[in-house]
């Protein structure tokens, strides 16, 4: 092959599987009051949302998805990673049941692995650990063996697989996962061009020390110039400087290319009573995912003062509020719309629409 074959060759091989450069969501089902799956994938399309990720790999939603031109992304729940890391034809039944049905009419473009695996410190989870890696190796092989090439395997894990965040030049994972599982799992992601999943609010460094972050640098506004003593590299937001961690970490482990997607992000728009204080509220939740929404479809792309220019695919958590999630208040009040379907606040997933034009919303007591 001459050049221009390898380059022409190499284009169609992109655009064949070319993610959504449109706003994702999470669709998170863990409540009691929640419309219809086919209402939700009607309000999916009515918001104009480019990806929809599934926390399973459910029927209905995925028969439903093929009228749409929604990418998906599904899940292989935490229970069956450890049958399928030891057993191709688990893992083999797995994809014949949960993704040849519905493949290539219903757009699945990833395939993720558990959720947030390595976060489960019990007994039980470390178990899993080491299993995550070999499932996504036998998860790729299974699509492989269906000559499925164009679904990316990965799993998304939280900023605790991080040691050190801030500065962002000093990331770095933890021995305990290092060597046993970021080094094989950044070695699969770069030998199947995939990409690291990260689920990253700047909601939780933020409320957990508000005294040493500033509310405007995690609601990604105002014009802050923070700059990392070593890289010298300049940050104007959380959001940048956590992504930035991340990619630091992996250069430092040999893997300086490997594209990130921000499964999970968002901001808690209420809290239980006695929580209003943490800035869990409607003015920031807005302020927040339209700042991102902007952030995110900027074109050309932004991405991130260690990577800058380069699109990085966005999930916002979440479609709906969640009442079945425990843990605090907070947990349960991440959604854009209400159960009835209606919008908690306004926002524009295609990130057209000025800030100026939104209906100005009460600010917050306290000023948080
Ligand atoms: C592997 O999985 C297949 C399919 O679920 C099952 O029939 C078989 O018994 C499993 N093998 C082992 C050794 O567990
Ligand atoms: C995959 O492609 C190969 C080579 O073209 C072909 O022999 C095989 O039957 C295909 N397998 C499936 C499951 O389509
Ligand atoms: C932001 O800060 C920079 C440097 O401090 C300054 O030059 C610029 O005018 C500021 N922009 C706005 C919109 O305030």
């Amino acid at each position: 092959m001459n050049v221009l074959t390898i380059f022409l060759f190499s284009l169609l091989s992109i655009s064949k599987a070319e993610i959504s450069s449109k706003i994702g969501v999470n669709y998170g089902q863990l409540g009691d009051n929640l419309p219809s799956t086919a209402r939700s994938i009607e309000l999916l399309t009515t918001m104009k949302a480019g990806q929809v990720k599934l926390y399973d790999a459910n029927p209905e939603a995925l028969n439903l998805l093929s009228e749409t031109k929604l990418q998906v992304s599904i899940m292989v729940p935490n229970r069956e990673v450890s049958s399928i890391a030891s057993n191709q034809s688990k893992s083999d039944e797995w994809v014949n049941q949960n993704v040849l049905p519905y493949y290539p009419k219903t757009s699945i473009c990833f395939l993720l692995v558990g959720n947030e695996v390595l976060s489960d410190n019990s007994a039980q989870g470390q178990k899993i650990w080491l299993h995550l890696v070999p499932a996504m190796r036998r998860i790729k092989r299974s699509l492989q063996t269906q000559n499925i090439t164009d679904i990316k395997v990965g799993t998304p894990l939280a900023m605790d697989v991080l040691e050190t965040t801030f500065p962002p030049s000093s990331g770095t994972f933890p021995s305990r996962i290092r060597d046993a599982v970021m080094v094989p799992m950044l070695e699969f992601l770069q030998q199947t061009n995939s990409y690291f999943f990260i689920d990253a609010y700047t909601y939780f460094p933020w409320s957990s020390n508000p005294n040493s972050i500033s509310l405007d640098f995690a609601l990604l506004r105002g014009n802050f110039s923070i700059t990392d003593p070593v890289s010298g590299l300049s940050y104007s937001n959380l959001l940048d400087q956590m992504l930035d961690s991340l990619i630091f970490a992996m250069s430092k482990l040999g893997f300086p290319g490997i594209r990130l997607v921000i499964s999970e992000t968002g901001w808690p728009h209420s809290g239980n009573i006695g929580e209003e204080a943490s800035g869990a509220n409607i003015f920031n939740a807005a302020m927040y995912n339209r700042n991102l929404i902007k952030k995110i479809t900027a074109k050309p792309p932004l991405g991130t003062p260690a990577r800058p220019g380069v699109f990085i695919p966005t999930f916002i958590f979440a479609l709906y509020d969640e009442n079945l999630k425990s843990g605090t208040g907070i947990e349960r009040h991440w959604g854009l719309l209400h159960p009835d379907g209606t919008p908690v606040y306004e926002i524009d997933l295609p990130g057209k629409r000025a800030t100026s034009d939104f209906a100005s919303l009460p600010p917050p007591k306290n000023n948080q």
